[in-house]
């Protein structure tokens, strides 16, 4: 599907509403499926990578019944009695997805095969099945990709103590879960900060979670205590495009409703302020263990900034918006310590530069590492590509919107984490 955005020639106002969390989603159908008791999720985000966690949950015996689009009640087996599946487990385009649930049947020794689609196909996974073969389980794969079969072994794992190579609430997660099944305490270092809801929802699960700075530590638990309730906040790597569009629109003013503003995430709020954005956070309260604030931006002259490996963590998802945000500032931004993305849905350094530079050429300068993005050049119409990655897409839209208007080849790839995004955007528009 091509997708045509025509430029906005006047200011935008109003209230927008997001989709719920995609990180946030994903756990609260893991977690409530190792519980014994229903669960209702409310705010769910219905998208294509979510539901991939849900039909595998439902092969893993979990019952799932949706109330409406965005409200389930899931109910579990309880933490130890998941069942083996009877089919390949499909994670579709899902890093977190495919990677926590190795953690998890590796931890609950259940023979299972994992497959996914061509871009998951070519991501690394030698990071999740190092420290899960550490610990003593016994993983397949294709020299560390796609298709990987997780084989029971007649032994629990047992706990280790890991320093991450790699900042990634993927990984973290993944060995987080296995140490539930663990004997013993397991205990893992990351080099910089990532999200953190697995810490949080597995807490109020009641496992023997702490936290220290950069430190998780995990006990075996014998069984989880599901709450009735979860309550997903809304997204803010999809409310990202909207903040960038209100910010780099003349005379716009848009407040984005009910956010989550858990500090793991805001990084992009952070890096906007330094590039001396009005926004301020409304309304901040704490539901379910994560913070949520509704986000008022104004228009605003945008300056360019340099951004470094110490805050990318905390705003990895967000690179490629930060991108557009920073081709509407004044001066150069220099984006370093990026390489996780080079291997995201798509190599997201390559995909910015080629797809931005039709734009405006030398607009965007890729290093090994992150970018190098001129602001204010003139921008032209321009056909591009999101490389089968929904944030490329999502942010070409923003980019055509605020420039001269942009067709987006492969468009469609919305549905992974925000399928109503173009609607929204023609409705503020
Ligand atoms: C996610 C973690 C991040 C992020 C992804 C979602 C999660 O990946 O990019 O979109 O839900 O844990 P990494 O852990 O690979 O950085």
């Amino acid at each position: 599907m091509n997708k045509t955005i025509s430029r906005i020639n006047h200011g935008l106002n109003g209230e927008i509403t997001i989709p719920g969390d995609k990180s946030i989603s994903h756990r609260s159908v893991m977690f409530a499926s190792l519980g014994d008791t229903p669960v209702r999720i409310e705010n769910f985000l219905n998208a294509a990578d979510t539901l991939s966690t849900v039909n595998i949950m439902k092969a893993l015996g979990a019952k799932v019944e949706f109330i409406d689009d965005n409200t389930l009640i899931v109910t579990g087996l309880g933490l130890h009695d998941l069942k083996e599946p009877q089919t390949v487990l499909d994670a579709g385009n899902s890093g977190t997805t495919l990677r926590l649930l190795m953690g998890l049947l590796a931890g609950a020794n259940i023979n299972a095969e994992f497959t996914g689609d061509d871009s998951l196909s070519n991501r690394p996974m030698k990071r999740i099945i190092e420290p899960l073969t550490t610990m003593g389980a016994n993983i397949e794969s294709n020299a560390g990709k796609l298709p990987i079969k997780i084989k029971s072994v007649n032994q629990r794992l047992k706990a280790i103590e890991y320093d991450m190579p790699v900042a990634s609430a993927q990984l973290k997660s993944a060995i987080i879960l296995a140490g539930l099944f663990a004997d013993g305490q397991t205990k893992i270092t990351e080099p910089q900060v990532s999200r953190d809801h697995t810490e949080r929802m597995l807490s109020a699960f009641g496992a023997k979670i702490t936290k220290s700075k950069n430190a998780v530590t995990i006990e075996r638990a014998d069984k989880l205590t599901a709450p009735k309730e979860i309550f997903v906040p809304s997204d803010i790597s999809s409310a990202a495009y909207f903040m960038v569009l209100g910010l780099i629109t003349k005379n716009s003013e848009l407040l984005i409703k009910n956010i989550g503003v858990n500090t793991t995430r805001t990084g992009i709020i952070d890096v906007l302020k330094e590039m001396c954005a009005n926004i301020e956070l409304e309304n901040k309260r704490t539901i379910c263990g994560e913070e949520i604030a509704d986000i008022r931006v104004k228009y605003s002259k945008l300056k360019g900034v340099n951004i470094n490996k110490e805050i990318m963590g905390r705003l990895i998802d967000e690179i490629p918006i930060i991108a557009v945000a920073a081709a509407f500032a004044e001066g150069q931004t220099v984006i370093k310590g990026a390489g996780e993305l080079r291997v995201k849905e798509t190599d997201r350094i390559k995909a910015v530069a080629e797809s931005f530079n039709k734009f405006a050429e030398g607009m965007v300068e890729e290093l090994d590492d992150g970018m190098i993005i001129q602001g204010n050049l003139k921008k032209k119409f321009a056909k591009a590509d999101s490389y089968g990655d929904h944030r490329i897409a999502m942010s070409l839209a923003i980019l055509g919107a605020a420039a001269n208007g942009v067709e987006i080849t492969n468009a469609g790839v919305v549905n992974i984490s925000y399928p109503g995004f173009y609607v929204e955007l023609e409705k503020i528009k």
